[in-house]
């Protein structure tokens, strides 16, 4: 699938964009409903989400099914995926919080948004019909949760994805905040880019599935 940059599916006054950060209060409030859950009370920046819908499309098998964004919160790094091409029928956000899924669905009138737990990501994706994935990009506060339950999440997603696609993880810790090798998940990691314009600054990795040295 070819990408062309085109307009952000953001609905604004007049049809114009509106900046993620113009209004803090959706996100506010759900950090304050879900400190933990939520990570931080700031939204990533606009050069966090330019930089993770980038990482995000180049990872991403378009043919294979649609971009899956986990933990969307007010969908900045949606926006961001949108204004660099991928269509926004072609995205799949995923998000716990019921006012901010009412958020993206008034911002984002044609995104695919699923309320619900994350972590059980395989049931979700099965009662949407969603047989595979182009890439996966991940806003989930996984430091916060238990490694039994995050190589679940992931384990499920790598099921979708096919072979050498990836998931796009952002942390504000400096080491991977999955282990790629609990319990059997096998992955390997890669640093892709840290982001200082963000408060706090923000790391981004990348999870893939080693490729099998063919045999001769
Ligand atoms: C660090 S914020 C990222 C928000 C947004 N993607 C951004 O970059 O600004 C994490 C988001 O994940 C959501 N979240 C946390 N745990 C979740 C879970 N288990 N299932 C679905 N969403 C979850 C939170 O509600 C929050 O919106």
């Amino acid at each position: 699938m070819t990408l062309f940059i085109n307009g952000s599916g953001r609905t604004g006054k007049n049809g114009s964009r509106r900046p993620s950060l113009a209004n803090p209060g959706p996100f506010l409030r759900g950090w304050a409903r879900n400190p933990v859950g939520v990570g931080w009370p700031f939204a990533s920046s606009y050069w966090t989400a330019r930089r993770l819908a980038e990482a995000t499309l180049v990872a991403a098998h378009l043919e294979a099914g649609p971009v899956l964004e986990l933990g969307a919160g007010t969908g900045p790094v949606t926006e961001a995926l949108i204004e660099m091409g991928c269509p926004v029928d072609r995205i799949i956000a995923v998000e716990r919080d019921a006012e901010l899924c009412l958020y993206l669905r008034r911002c984002f009138p044609r995104l695919n948004v699923l309320q619900g737990n994350a972590l059980e990501i395989g049931e979700m994706l099965a009662s949407a019909r969603v047989p595979s994935v182009a890439a996966v990009l991940s806003g989930l506060p996984m430091r916060a949760i238990h490694p039994a339950a995050a190589a679940r999440c992931y384990s499920d997603v790598f099921q979708r994805l096919p072979p050498g696609g990836a998931i796009i993880q952002y942390t504000y810790g400096f080491r991977p905040p999955v282990d790629p090798q609990y319990a059997g998940l096998a992955l390997e990691t890669t640093f892709v880019a840290r982001e200082w314009r963000n408060v706090p600054p923000m790391a981004i990795w990348r999870y893939r599935r080693p490729t099998m040295a063919r045999a001769t």
